[in-house]
């Protein structure tokens, strides 16, 4: 069974029950600066979860593209991915456990056809404020019941404490912040029955072997998070209006578990990836561990950056744009391993089967293939001088110890193995603890980072960031109506601050232009046009021209944002808001710069000051 296949039998088995698909939204959050990248797909259905009414109701279900970086160290072994697919299924405030889990089961054993013997679940063991989730006990041991296993406690149904079955986007209680819910989940592992047998002791941290003991015999294919909780400024939690479902269950480990291989590589996912490079290299995946593992990160990687540059992020050295450099430069430094190197414009062809891969679910990765290939090779060259640069370098070191091999990974993205290589041609030998310590102080510190990128609670509403939101939908119509109709947003990011649009466009844009689109924005806050929100089928949305972002799929039923009245409009776009009620609130706008972004793309700064008399 390949991934489009079960892609399909999931939207299908959860459509069949009453959901609407809705399409993945772009890795990117629109309009979230709390996070770099989308990780799971409830992140964009927030406020549907907090107790707003989604337009398609209360049952959906997607396939979401995520990224997830706590991972990033990890990639190599048989299952940790960057980027991956989550499948999901939402209640919100409609059905609960008892048809939850019975259907989770019933996905997995009668579509996907896997073996009941082989299903390990969990629960939430309880906390102080939560109690243990006896309910889901007693459901799962019904359903193993029907199907003639004796589900024990401890053997088949296992509890554990916040850290392994409580989710949020912040993970266990203590960290969410104010606002944050969350709840308690129930996972489901699907056994490799590799070398292990459950309580014998693991290798991996010699503790007994269970589901959650992470030494790679049980794969979590299912997670059903129980979203009835909010965190309260006083720290304490207290019920949401509602109970809702958020089901998320990794794409790339089910297709593993449904073609009975304990490998997320060997799969249709990443094996068109692998044959390029096994033909470029002249090595064999599987053979040597050393190869395969590299073989791994760059699969990993190079499919990771070619699905952020598809939807419109381009290397740099902040934020999104740092993570898709750190990923190509990490692909190619193990594929040097491989023995690539010179040429370091192979990495644009291991771009082009990502695109077969998803042909049939994300056209946007070959609609934009030609300037993938161009930015991957580009940013590949540049490297490769880098990397020389860095060698220069240490050959001039006098001195090659642990902490120097630290800065060498640091800087150049040398491996200690190179950098081991070269001190013992120079009779050296670096402390390798030295290096590690360094390189777990250097973990922790980019864990801290990546959890200070997640502010919390929501994105951000304040009522700067709304009027920016506003501004933004203003720019884009005066960039269309002043200079080119054909301009289209290509990406887009709001702080308190400041906007920030992406957008098509061949050239600088003139001081005289840049004037006309400032003046015209202007004009419009000074018309104090009305801004209202309608609700209505896509379909219409795209007849009157509504705006919508490149790449982004919708649903059949959408929400609009007018600027002036629905009958005539300064602008229209396709939004979830939220947005002021007249334009005469956001004072004065100002841009503050434009530059481009890459081939054929502008990005534009801008911000908004307090109107200097009252107008
Ligand atoms: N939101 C849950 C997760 O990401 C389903 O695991």
């Amino acid at each position: 069974m390949n991934s489009s296949e079960i892609r399909k039998k999931f939207i299908g088995f959860y459509t069949a029950r009453g959901h609407v698909e809705i399409p993945s939204a772009p890795l990117v959050p629109a309009n979230d600066p709390t996070t770099l990248f989308v990780s799971a797909g409830m992140q964009p259905l927030i406020r549907n979860i907090l107790g707003e009414p989604h337009p398609l109701g209360k049952r959906l279900v997607n396939s979401q593209k995520a990224v997830r970086l706590q991972d990033i160290e990890e990639v190599g072994d048989n299952r940790h991915t960057t980027f991956f697919e989550m499948l999901g299924n939402w209640s919100f405030g409609d059905y609960f456990k008892k048809e939850q889990l019975p259907w989770v089961f019933a996905y997995l054993t009668g579509e996907l056809g896997l073996d009941p013997h082989k299903l390990f679940v969990s629960v939430f063991a309880g906390n102080g404020a939560v109690p243990k989730d006896t309910e889901s006990i007693r459901i799962w041991k019904d359903i193993f019941a029907r199907a003639g296993i004796d589900a024990g406690e401890g053997e088949r149904v296992f509890a554990y404490p916040a850290k392994n079955n409580w989710w949020s986007r912040a993970g266990e209680p203590d960290r969410m912040p104010a606002g944050e819910p969350g709840g308690p989940d129930s996972e489901v592992f699907y056994d490799f029955g590799q070398e292990l047998r459950l309580h014998e002791r693991s290798p991996y941290n010699g503790q007994p072997c269970h589901p959650n003991c992470d030494c790679g015999r049980y794969l979590e294919i299912a997670n059903s998070v129980f979203m009835q909780y909010q965190k309260q400024a006083d720290g304490s939690l207290s019920e949401l209006s509602q109970k809702n479902v958020d089901f998320g269950g990794g794409l790339e480990r089910q297709v593993a578990a449904a073609n009975g291989t304990p490998d997320v590589f060997d799969t249709d996912l990443f094996r068109p990836v692998i044959r390029v490079l096994e033909r470029a290299a002249k090595r064999t995946y599987g053979r040597e561990e050393h190869d395969t593992r590299a073989m791994r990160i760059i699969a990993d990687h190079v499919r990771g950056a070619v699905m952020m540059l598809s939807d419109g992020v381009g290397p740099s050295n902040k934020q999104q744009g740092y993570i898709l450099r750190r990923l190509i430069r990490r692909a190619l430094l193990y594929g040097r391993e491989l023995g690539l190197s010179g040429d370091w414009r192979y990495v644009g062809t291991l771009a082009e089967p990502v695109a077969e891969i998803y042909d049939a679910v994300y056209p946007e990765v070959r609609a934009r293939m030609r300037d993938t290939k161009a930015i991957l090779e580009e940013e590949a060259v540049r490297f490769g001088r880098s990397l020389e640069k860095g060698l220069h370098e240490i050959e001039k070191l006098s001195e090659i110890n642990g902490q120097t091999a630290f800065t060498l990974y640091e800087t150049y993205g040398f491996p200690w193995e190179m950098t081991v290589e070269i001190a013992e041609g120079k009779g050296q030998h670096p402390d390798r603890r030295r290096f590690e310590e360094e390189f777990e102080k250097h973990k922790a510190l980019s864990r801290t980072a990546a959890a200070g990128m997640f502010r919390g609670g929501l994105a951000d509403q304040g009522e700067e960031t709304t009027k920016l939101h506003t501004a933004h939908h203003l720019l884009l119509a005066a960039l269309q109506q002043a200079i080119d109709p054909s301009i289209r947003q290509r990406g887009s990011n709001i702080t308190a601050e400041r906007l920030r649009m992406d957008f098509n466009f061949g050239r600088k844009l003139t001081p005289d232009e840049l004037s006309r689109v400032e003046n015209l924005v202007n004009d419009t806050i000074r018309e104090n046009l009305p801004v209202t929100r309608v609700e209505m089928d896509r379909a219409e949305a795209e007849t009157i021209g509504a705006q919508m972002e490149f790449g982004h799929k919708y649903p059949d039923r959408v929400s609009v944002y007018y600027v002036g009245s629905p009958e005539h409009f300064f602008s229209a776009e396709f939004c979830g808001g939220p947005h002021v009620a007249f334009t005469g609130r956001l004072g004065h706008f100002t841009i503050q710069k434009e530059e481009s972004a890459g081939a054929g793309i502008r990005r534009m700064y801008a911000r908004l000051t307090p109107a200097a008399s009252g107008n």
